[in-house]
């Protein structure tokens, strides 16, 4: 098989592709032949060391879509040739192949090709919790999901329309804005260019957001808590700018005894039962047509490099996906 690998935490140019034998399957395990491969910020976190690898040389990845090739002893609920998709590792899905545990996959519907899987499958999944789980938003509440163009933020914003949310996003570009405008947004910051708790205050009459949504981390954080009214939740869910770091807790009391949390996927797909319960929500929501998976960036696998480069450079809006 093809993949690639890093030897060493650092930049875009320590990816290498290479070719590698594919591993004995051990009972539980699956070997799935990829079609379609999810690029998510994460992937740079885990290339740079912010979120630190195991051991190397380190694959890279956690997402791919394809046909089950060969199964191992004892699993019962995948044939050979079915359609499935992953989202929760392991690491090394940015490859032909990979070989996932058995209980991390997702059988994939017929209505969803393994592009728009691959496009689709961490961010909805991720977004299914956090607007689903952790602050089940009800209609009528107005809501702040910060990076609305990106991968997750898309799904996001359609999803929270489809509940019946009045919806702000913020964006870093008047092209990102219009983007989020046609997917139903209701009010677009730009965030390079406008304060965002002014124009959260101006947008809500002055009564603030009950929850923000803020995968951009170090550079949007203490601007949330100011978009909050008492006892409001920031959801802080990725480091997009950096991670938060050093919070004084009192800052929570001070600004309206505010609750904060830092959740990661991984946690709310952690049993079989957990992870088919969201499937089954963001299919239904994608099968009602409330949530429509754009077509994805595509890049070759051997072209993972310049994915990295485009989705930290903020240069992508949507998904982005490897074809190996
Ligand atoms: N905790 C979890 O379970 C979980 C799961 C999935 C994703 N995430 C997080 O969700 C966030 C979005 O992930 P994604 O894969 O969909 O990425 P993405 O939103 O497509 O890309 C990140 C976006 O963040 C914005 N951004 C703001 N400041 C930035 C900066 N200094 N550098 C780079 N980007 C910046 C950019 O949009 P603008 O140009 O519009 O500002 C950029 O396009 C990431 O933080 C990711 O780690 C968390």
């Amino acid at each position: 098989m093809t993949r690639i690998e890093i030897e060493a935490h650092g930049g875009p140019e320590n990816m290498k592709l290479v070719e590698r034998d594919i591993p004995d399957l051990l009972a539980g395990q699956v070997l799935v032949r990829h079609e379609a491969i999810g690029v998510n910020f994460i992937d740079t976190y885990m290339r740079t060391g912010l979120y630190p690898l195991p051991s190397f040389p380190s694959g890279l990845g956690g997402e791919a879509a394809g046909i089950v090739e060969a199964i191992g002893e004892g699993v019962d609920h995948m044939a050979v040739g079915d359609r499935v998709a992953y989202c929760s590792g392991p690491i090394g899905a940015y490859a032909s192949h990979n070989v996932v545990s058995a209980d991390t996959l997702i059988l994939l519907p017929t209505s969803i090709s393994a592009k728009k899987a691959a496009a689709s499958m961490l961010k909805g999944l991720t977004v299914q919790y956090l607007i689903r789980q952790i602050y089940p938003v009800q209609a009528g509440e107005t809501v702040l999901f910060h990076a609305a163009a990106g991968g997750v933020g898309s799904i996001a914003v359609q999803w929270l329309k489809a509940l019946g949310a009045t919806v702000i996003g913020t964006v870093g570009s008047e092209e990102k804005a219009d983007l989020v405008r046609n997917l139903g947004c209701d009010h677009v910051i730009n965030y390079r260019t406008e304060s965002v708790p002014e124009r959260v205050l101006e947008i809500t009459g002055g009564a603030k957001v009950p929850v923000v949504f803020d995968g951009v981390g170090k550079d949007t954080f203490e601007g949330s808590l100011d978009c909050l009214r008492q006892r409001g939740l920031m959801i802080s869910f990725g480091n997009a700018s950096g991670p938060v770091e050093g919070v004084n807790l009192g800052i929570l009391a001070a600004k309206g005894s505010l609750m904060v949390t830092r959740p990661t996927l991984a946690h709310f797909v952690a049993t079989r039962e957990a992870l088919e319960n969201a499937s089954n929500d963001f299919f239904a929501v994608m099968s009602s047509g409330g949530v429509k998976i754009g077509a994805p960036i595509e890049y070759a696998l051997a072209d993972a490099a310049q994915a990295h480069i485009d989705l930290s450079g903020r240069k992508t809006t949507g998904s982005l996906v490897l074809i190996p």
